[in-house]
Order: structure tokens, then C-alpha cells, then sequence
């Protein structure tokens, strides 16, 4: 075990660390296009069903693990399996896929980059038509100039912030990052409802249309789960193992899903009510918050103030989620290999930023390159969310309920929980806190060991068309 491993300063420190891990283009860029692709609100009931039933549980696991170990995910399932050099391969398969998801992360970060950059400049709301924008958009994505050099200027706040470590760096930045990030969203979604024609949004996110509804968009809503939560590849247990005994991780893993949620509901209700309001069509695809949004701030008054405030906060919701990413392979270098910090944290963003490369030529002089009937960047995205995530999810439940067993799990659960569950639980009188406790603890476990991994194996087999 590492000697002095750095620990949280505060326990609210720690939630901001990981929701902001939590909460990024996921929320805000994904959510919206996958749910506008698939139909609104039948999306977002299944979506919803897979946070709250697969994505805390999993949640609740992976902290747990990482806060036991205190170590890296790699050296956690060595540890934690008494040893047994087989589990590492899902602690390598997390620092991979950290690799994969950071390097077309920056790409995407970088294009919010750039749209706050060209705001500035005002030209984010020069647009007559949803048309221009997006001959705008293509444009921006098909100079390699732009979108590479946007890149490289987000890996590097990345890896500024990583450099000064878990206090200095990602704590004291998601601290100040998350009030701000929060108070811009708010004030998206006022503006959007208080649009004239809002309503035909919500009724677009509330409403389910089931025909749009197949295989494929139930594997892309537990996809979208993990990815959202960050679950499956280590970035929540490299948080976990600077945790101390005296939290309740099921406390903050509460606060993490449901701060997780929210944002994604009101980045939903923020742009759909504009879309709707403005008269565009919710289902752009991958440009849908690039090159949509600019058309409906351009038909605004005071568009280019609500343009600056979003792409602003696309960037800091993007930033605070990058650096868990850089986390993961940072902490493996440092605890297994002995590196510096800083070594490291240069190394592997210089060569994720150099991976990430082809995605960002995906949109431009790559595009006819395909892997799976998909453009790299497309690839690398599929590939991530709704493979490598879920897959180390799987095994990640199978480690827990299978493998470390239920007496030592149940005693991890149970520390720090104390003093916070007989307030909010079920029970509520102080007497039967400990039973509480034991109760959650019993039902968390068993659906980590059962049905966490039998869903997840039946939605893969569903979407490949087996079932
Ligand atoms: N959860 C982040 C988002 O929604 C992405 C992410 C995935 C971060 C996996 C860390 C690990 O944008």
C-alpha cells in the first residue's frame, strides 16, 4: 500500500470532485442528441432505469473498492483478490480505456473551446438559418488547424490541472468550477422555459414515443448510463482511494447520480425547450449542440451573452470529467511504476492527445476511413461507451460479488454511514440505524453479485440480436 497517499480535504470536496467527473459532454452533449435520436422521453424512462438500478449500485461498488485498497485500479484488484494476478486485467482494461475515452474527449472539449473563442468573436450568432451553422460547424471541424489546435489547448488545461495533484489541483478547481457551472445552467433553463413555444419541448421530454424504441437503444441507454456516470473503467475508484473511513460512500454516491441526473434533465430542458421554441428539429446527431444551438442563439435576444455562458459551461463541465480521465492512468503510472506526477502527467497527455489525433481528422481529410461502418471518432465513441465501459462494469460486479465476497464489502459499505442514515432511511428512528444500514447494505450487495451482471450480459446479447 502507498505510504502517504494524498487524502481529500473536505468530504463536499469530494463530491464536487466526482460529480464534476460525473457531470460532462455526457450531460450536456450526449444525453441530448441520444435522446432526441431515440424518441425523447422513451429514452430518458430507460435511461433513467439504468442509472437508478445498474449505475448506483455500480457506483457504490467501484468507490468502495478503490476507498478499500487506496490504491489504483490495477494495484485494487490485485490487492483486493488476495494477489491473484488474473483480476488485474480489469484494472488495465480501465487505464485503456481512460486512453481510448480521453483521447476524443479533448476533441469534442476542444470544439466548446473553440465555439466560446469564436463567441467572443460574435461569430456563434451570425446565423439566419439552423443550414449556416452547420456549414459553419463543418467548416470548424473539417480545418484541422482549428479543431487540433483547439484540442492541444484543452489537453493542456487537462494536464495543468492533473500536475498539482488531487488537493491543489482537481479539488480546488472542482470547488470553484461546480457553483459556477451550476448557476449558468439554471439560468439556461429559466431563459428556455420562459421562451415563447417552450412547451412543444418539454412535451418532446416528457412524452414517450415507443416506435423509435429497439435493441439498440436500450444497449445505447446503458451505455449512456455508465458513460455519465463515469462507472466501468476505474475513474470513480481513483477517486474512491483518496477517500478516508469517515464518509458514507453511499451517501455520496447518492449525491453524485442524483447532482448527475439533474444536470443531464436540465441541459435536456435548456436546449430542447430553444429548439422546439426556435422551430428546429431535435434530431441533429452529434452536432445537434454545435450546430443547432448557434442558430437558436442567433434568433435570440441577447444571443450571444447565452452563447458565451454555455459554451463556458460546456467547457468546465468538460474539464472537470477530463482530469478523472488523466486521473486513472496518472495514479497507475505513479503508484505501480514509481513515475513523478509530473512525468507522467506530461508522457500520457502528450500521447493521448497524439491519439486522439485521427478522431479529429475524422470530420475532415479521415472521413473516409471507417472502422465498423463508422467514422474513427464514431468508432472510438461506440467502442467505449457501449463495450469497454459496460465491460468492465461486468467484471468489475462480478469481482465484487464473486470474488473479494460479502463480509469485508459489507464492512466498507458500513463505515462512515453511520449519523447520516437514520435521518433520511426508511426507518428513521436512531435505534434501528444499524439495521437500516445492514439492510441497504444486503440489498446493494446482491444486486452488485446478481442482477447488475445478468442485465448487463442480456442487454448485450439483446443489441447483438441473440435474444
Ligand atoms: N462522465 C463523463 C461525462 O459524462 C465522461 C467520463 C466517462 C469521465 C468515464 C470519466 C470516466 O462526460
Amino acid at each position: 500500500m502507498a505510504a502517504k497517499r494524498e487524502n481529500w480535504g473536505s468530504h463536499i470536496g469530494f463530491v464536487f470532485a466526482a460529480a464534476g467527473s460525473a457531470i460532462g459532454l455526457g450531460n450536456i452533449w450526449k444525453f441530448p442528441y441520444l435522446a432526441g435520436k431515440n424518441g425523447g422521453a422513451a429514452f430518458i424512462l430507460i435511461y433513467l432505469i439504468s442509472v437508478f438500478f445498474i449505475g448506483l449500485s455500480l457506483m457504490i461498488a467501484e468507490i468502495l473498492i478503490g476507498r478499500k485498497s487506496q490504491l489504483n485500479p490495477v494495484g485494487t484488484y490485485r490487492t483486493l483478490s488476495g494477489g491473484n494476478r488474473k483480476w488485474t486485467f480489469v484494472g488495465y482494461l480501465g487505464v485503456f480505456t481512460g486512453f481510448i475515452i480521453l483521447s476524443y474527449y479533448n476533441v469534442v472539449a476542444g470544439w466548446s473551446v473553440g465555439y466560446f473563442i469564436e463567441g467572443l468573436r460574435g461569430r456563434i450568432v451570425s446565423f439566419t438559418s439552423s443550414k449556416q451553422a452547420t456549414t459553419f460547424f463543418n467548416q470548424c471541424v473539417m480545418n484541422p488547424a482549428w479543431i487540433i489546435g483547439y484540442q492541444a489547448i484543452f489537453s493542456l488545461f487537462t494536464m495543468a490541472v492533473v500536475y498539482f495533484g488531487v488537493i491543489q489541483g482537481i479539488e480546488k478547481i472542482s470547488k470553484i468550477l461546480m457553483p459556477i457551472f451550476i448557476a449558468i445552467l439554471l439560468a439556461l433553463v429559466i431563459w428556455g422555459i420562459s421562451l415563447e413555444g417552450s412547451e412543444e419541448g418539454l412535451s418532446f421530454l416528457l412524452k414517450p414515443k415507443w416506435s423509435n424504441v429497439s435493441g439498440r437503444t436500450i444497449l445505447e441507454a446503458l451505455g449512456q448510463a455508465f458513460f455519465s456516470l463515469s462507472i466501468g473503467m476505474g475513474a470513480l475508484l481513483t477517486y474512491g482511494s483518496y477517500l478516508g473511513p469517515k464518509n458514507s460512500i453511499l451517501k455520496s454516491s447518492l449525491m453524485i447520480v442524483i447532482l448527475d441526473t439533474l444536470v443531464a434533465l436540465l441541459a435536456g430542458i435548456a436546449i430542447f425547450t430553444s429548439v422546439f421554441a426556435m422551430g428546429f428539429s431535435p434530431d441533429a446527431g452529434t452536432g445537434l449542440v454545435f450546430s443547432v444551438l448557434p442558430a437558436v442563439f442567433s434568433k435570440m435576444p441577447g444571443g450571444n451573452i447565452v452563447a458565451l455562458l454555455f459554451f463556458a459551461f460546456l467547457t468546465i463541465a468538460s474539464l472537470t470529467s477530463a482530469i478523472s480521465l488523466l486521473e486513472v492512468i496518472t495514479a497507475y503510472f505513479v503508484d505501480e511504476k514509481k513515475y513523478s506526477r509530473h512525468k507522467v502527467v506530461v508522457i500520457a497527455g502528450l500521447i493521448v492527445f497524439l491519439v486522439g489525433i485521427p478522431s479529429a481528422l475524422s470530420f475532415g481529410s479521415l472521413s473516409h476511413v471507417t472502422l465498423l461502418k463508422r467514422s474513427i471518432f464514431d468508432f472510438f465513441d461506440f467502442i467505449s461507451s457501449n463495450v469497454l465501459l459496460p465491460i468492465g462494469g461486468l467484471f468489475m460486479a462480478l469481482f465484487v460479488g464473486w470474488v473479494v465476497k460479502k463480509t469485508p464489502m459489507l464492512e466498507e459499505f458500513r463505515k462512515g454511514a453511520q449519523g447520516w442514515v437514520d435521518a433520511h432511511v426508511i426507518y428513521g428512528k436512531k435505534r434501528k440505524e444499524k439495521q437500516a444500514i445492514l439492510t441497504l447494505g444486503n440489498v446493494w450487495f446482491f444486486v452488485v453479485k446478481y442482477i447488475a451482471p445478468v442485465i448487463i450480459l442480456l442487454v448485450f446479447l439483446y443489441s447483438i440480436g441473440i435474444l
